[in-house]
């Protein structure tokens, strides 16, 4: 029998991965301003995305997924959002376009703040602080002060978030994602890129399409005007996550409202633990990020308490296995899903299995691994007779230096140039579009 759920049920089981706040009083003030405070995003939406994630399920469209491992409050501008959202468009219209496959965009944006470590404490020579937890916990700064987790801190990240998706959603419906405008998406720092020729012949061809569509009187669905575009993040701060837990007033069903989708993470996502009782009550779409450790007797267990009903909008696998080891645990997990007739939408996160340490002590990501690991979630897929439906990456619009590897390739000398990331390497703009043009190849294949 399971216990009835509440919005704070979660506060009774273990949990992993959560700051030890010096105040509790202060935290708790916070939560309630913050539970007083307008959601993000509304039932509704997040209803509609479980529809797309569904359509994605159903082998009919494909799930981008994309930003920073983790947003930060000093990297906090419109055009770091604006360039971020435009490779998001620039992947998904090469997708579209390639692939004839419709793509579901969700950014790790406005609310992205939040990281797992994989220790407390961070030690440089003689000096032990607590580890950094993302901006939304503590200062990245390593010193004493800076890394005290600091309740004030979930209401800035609010405000950002809140800015954020203001922006997010005017870029998606105020004429700037209008598919007239598919060459001027291109990043300046990248004109000169082989990628760069690829795209704009990519979008010569759109344009004339587009001309045909005017001429024979086709051009007026607002689908060519605007885009949809969501929102998620990982639910780890649970304290922050209850704070924006809605009932839907058409429903009655309880609707996290911070982001369209949450995720729970690898290391969190214990089946008797907070994460994944907090999770399973409200009704967004969820992701679960699934590790070399899932076991598929276990995953099957996970699916029992997360999407009891079995609805093809509800969950997302995100599989983070490591270029070497895809083949030894996707097919196993698979196999059992499909075997019992469970629908869900699985998708490759090529990021978090391929961290590597480079010589210059740099923590960096080898653009040829990220690559293998996609072309291996394709190809077992293939294999198992299963739909592969998308994909999750860290990237973002700004010229860094933080993965090696690509087409005008960063070496690892060069990391040090331009490497801005608050946690994990992102792929830059050129990478990103790279493995665009090679996944819209391979879902082409796939849907031939
Ligand atoms: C992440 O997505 O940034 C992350 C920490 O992933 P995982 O839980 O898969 O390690
Ligand atoms: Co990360």
């Amino acid at each position: 029998m399971t216990q009835p759920w509440s919005p704070e049920s979660w506060r009774a089981l273990p949990i992993q991965q959560q700051p030890t706040y010096p105040d509790a009083a202060h935290l708790a003030k916070v939560e309630q301003r913050l539970a007083s405070y307008p959601p993000l995003v509304f039932a509704g939406e997040a209803r509609e995305l479980r529809r797309q994630f569904a359509e994605v399920t159903e082998g009919r469209a494909f799930l981008l997924q994309g930003g920073d491992c983790a947003e930060s409050f000093a990297e906090f501008s419109a055009g770091k959002i604006r360039d971020t959202f435009k490779v998001l468009l620039q992947m998904a219209i090469v997708m579209t376009f390639a692939a004839g496959c419709p793509v579901v965009k969700v950014g790790r944006m406005a609310g992205q703040f939040a990281k797992p470590r994989s220790t407390n404490d961070e030690t440089i020579g003689q000096v032990t602080l607590p580890a950094y937890r993302g901006d939304i916990v503590n200062g990245i700064g390593f010193d004493p002060v800076s890394r005290v987790p600091d309740p004030e801190r979930l209401l800035q990240a609010y405000n950002q978030s809140t800015a954020s998706l203001n922006l997010l959603r005017a870029f998606a419906q105020g004429g700037f994602a209008d598919l007239h405008q598919v060459h001027k998406w291109n990043l300046d720092f990248i004109a000169n890129a082989p990628v760069a020729t690829k795209y704009h012949q990519l979008a010569d061809r759109i344009d004339e399409t587009l001309a045909f569509m005017r001429a024979c009187g086709l051009d007026s669905a607002p689908q060519l005007r605007e885009t949809s575009f969501f929102t998620a993040h990982e639910a780890l701060l649970l304290n922050y996550e209850q704070a924006f837990v809605r009932q839907d007033s058409l429903t009655g069903d309880h609707y996290d409202c911070s982001a369209h989708m949450l995720w729970i993470g690898d290391r969190t996502r214990q089946l008797d633990g907070a994460h994944v009782e907090f999770l399973r009550g409200v009704h967004n779409p969820i992701g679960v990020k699934v590790g070399p450790s899932m076991n598929p007797d276990d995953l099957i267990r996970l699916l029992d308490i997360l999407n009891p009903s079995n609805d093809p909008g509800r969950l997302n696998l995100i599989a983070r296995m490591g270029a070497g080891k895809v083949g030894d645990h996707l097919p196993g997990l698979i196999r059992k899903v499909e075997g019992e007739g469970r629908k869900v939408l699985w998708s490759c996160d090529p990021m978090h299995g391929n961290t590597i340490k480079a010589s210059t002590g740099y923590k960096t990501r080898d653009f040829a691994q990220i690559l293998d690991e996609v072309k291996q979630f394709f190809q077992v897929h293939q294999a198992e007779g299963s739909y592969a439906g998308g994909i999750h990456i860290e990237m973002t619009g700004q010229n860094v230096t933080e993965c090696i590897g690509g087409a005008r390739p960063v070496t690892e000398d060069a990391l040090s140039d331009r490497y801005h990331t608050h946690c994990d390497p992102r792929l830059n703009a050129d990478q990103s579009l790279e493995l665009a043009f090679l996944i819209a190849q391979t879902l082409k294949d796939v849907r031939r």
